[in-house]
């Protein structure tokens, strides 16, 4: 694997199956109550420009069950935020820190913090991508239907940073990725266009929410409006009506179909609460998951040992 994990793009399948592969080793090894502690004396930096409660939590938790710690760095308590350059504080990070995870708004920061620093860099979300989240759902896919392989994931919602890392994910693996936006609101053209053109699987935009989701494994949805775009949450309500997942929609997706959520959800709006509590919902399982899937690229990028073996 590269040092840094900045998008899925630049995963190859095999590194995909390697952190699924240790993600599920690592889970047996919480359930079991194993204490395995690769990552004693390691310190993970975490600069996070926006709210978290999954991220935050599943890599401060996740370092510590591995041995190490981490140290959460708002902006506005480092000099950062009184305008040090992105090069002089990653490379001064890389002298103290073993790894840094970053939630910020424009991804061509992290990209320049990572390229600065001789430590790997985690992307905990920007406005273009959330590369953890989707790791971490096709984990929960290979958990509830035993592969990816061959499966149709309908999206449903926003073309926001979680499309545009499922897009990511459909140009690297073989499953089908049917998205359903409305016009004006559609995934990044350029990982759109990129995916299509690679997919293994195929990558299809859809209008019509029902279209994307007919006899789909998989029916997901997210936000109206994400973090930074609060403003426009009443303006996007009416154009998104049609793209709620409810009931309804759920009648077009094969009856085994899970539905899944990033969360945190506004329930009634992008989901009811009839399904997102429903049987077919697995979205706490999917947020647990974020915890194993973010130690098994902790060991994987900052442990090391599994990049020399594979
Ligand atoms: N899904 C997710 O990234 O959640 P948080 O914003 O709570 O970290
Ligand atoms: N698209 C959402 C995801 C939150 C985990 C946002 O960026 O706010």
């Amino acid at each position: 694997m590269k040092k840094d994990l900045l998008n899925l793009y630049e995963l190859g399948r095999a590194d995909f199956e390697m952190i699924f592969r240790r993600s599920e080793a690592l889970k047996k090894m919480n359930k079991d109550e194993i204490s395995y502690t690769p990552l004693v004396g390691k310190t993970l930096g975490m600069i996070f420009d926006k709210s978290s409660t999954r991220t935050r939590l599943s890599f401060e938790v996740g370092i510590y069950q591995l041995g190490g710690m981490a140290t959460f760095l708002s902006r506005r308590d480092i000099q950062l935020g009184r305008g040090e350059t992105i090069p002089d504080t990653a490379r001064v990070m890389s002298r103290y820190l073993d790894g840094i995870v970053i939630r910020t708004f424009d991804q061509k920061w992290v990209e320049e913090f990572a390229l600065h620093a001789s430590i790997p860099v985690i992307n905990g979300l920007t406005d273009l991508l959330h590369p953890c989240q989707i790791l971490s759902d096709i984990f929960t896919i290979i958990e509830e239907k035993g592969t990816y392989e061959g499966l149709k994931v309908a999206y449903v919602g926003d073309g926001n940073n979680v499309a545009n890392s499922w897009i990511n994910a459909a140009a690297r693996l073989p499953f089908t990725l049917h998205l359903a936006c409305p016009e004006g609101y559609d995934p990044d053209d350029t990982i759109l266009q990129r995916g299509v053109a690679e997919s293994p699987g195929g990558i299809r935009l859809f209008r019509a929410p029902f279209d994307a989701v007919t006899d789909a494994d998989v029916i997901y949805t997210d936000v109206w409006a994400s973090m930074g775009q609060e403003d426009e949450r009443e303006e996007r309500a009416p154009v998104f009506m049609d793209y709620q997942v409810n009931e309804h929609l759920l009648t077009y997706g094969r009856q085994d179909a899970i539905v899944m959520h990033c969360l945190p959800a506004h329930r009634g709006e992008e989901i009811t609460d009839d399904v997102l509590d429903g049987s077919h919902s697995v979205v706490v399982d999917q947020a647990e998951n974020r915890l194993h899937v973010q130690k098994a690229l902790m060991e994987i990028l900052i442990g090391g040992q599994y990049n020399k073996d594979e």
